[in-house]
């Protein structure tokens, strides 16, 4: 009994189990970390919260073939400059009304959620806003009352009035805005955006 091979003896592979939790610890603790830092709002590939104050545009870069966001000049949303505090407040109501009426469950965020109706990543980007004049405008009124102002894109599905008020329908196009100016590694891929149409 007392010759059995050290790697088949229990305090062995008490020792290595010890050793790997410790392990796996320290790695998830660094990749806690690490995500943070790539997904925070102010960092490399998120701006900050008054980016809402700014032009956006989405093209594709030529050297990588990659869509990326374009962040231009200053260009006030509903005729406001937001301080960061301001900002954050805003795109944080529009972040919960998100989360309160549950557009992913028809929606996909970031390319996540459902797939009934369109993915919202860019949706502040979209040509069928009309021109840049008209979109804040006809974003709140869409929100606030799909029913009439829909604008349907073929597909003949109806977005049901969800009863947004005209805050939250503010704070949901913050949101949105914000959104369009994450660096999504070139997702999605091919989308022709009001600005460049204009
Ligand atoms: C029951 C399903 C459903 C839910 C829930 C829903 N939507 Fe929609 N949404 C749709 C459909 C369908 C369309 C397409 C409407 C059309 O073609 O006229 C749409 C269109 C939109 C558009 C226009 C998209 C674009 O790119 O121009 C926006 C913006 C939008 N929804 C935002 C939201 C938000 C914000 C929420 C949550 C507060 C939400 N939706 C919840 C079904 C839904």
């Amino acid at each position: 009994m007392t010759d059995i091979p050290w790697w088949v003896s229990e305090s062995f592979w008490k020792k290595i189990a010890i050793w790997v939790t410790a392990g796996a610890f320290v790695t998830l603790i660094f990749l806690t970390f690490d995500s943070l830092s790539q997904t925070s709002a102010g960092t490399r590939r998120v701006p900050a919260y008054t980016v809402i104050n700014q032009q956006l545009d989405y093209r594709k870069n030529d050297q990588t073939g990659r869509f990326q966001p374009v962040i231009g000049d200053s260009q006030p949303l509903f005729g406001k400059v937001y301080s960061a505090a301001e900002a954050e407040a805003l795109v944080d109501l529009g972040k919960k009304t998100v989360q309160a009426k549950n557009c992913m469950n028809c929606h996909t965020l970031l390319g996540n959620g459902a797939y009934y109706a369109p993915d919202l990543t860019k949706a502040w980007l979209d040509p069928a806003w009309i021109s840049v004049e008209m979109r804040e405008d006809m974003m709140v009124k869409f929100l606030m009352d799909p029913e009439n102002n829909a604008r349907t894109f073929g597909s003949g599905r109806k977005m049901p009035n969800l009863g947004i008020t005209e805050r939250e329908a503010k704070g949901v196009i913050a949101f949105l805005k914000w959104m369009a100016s994450i660096d999504t590694n070139g997702f999605p891929h091919n989308f022709t955006s009001l600005e460049s149409e204009e």
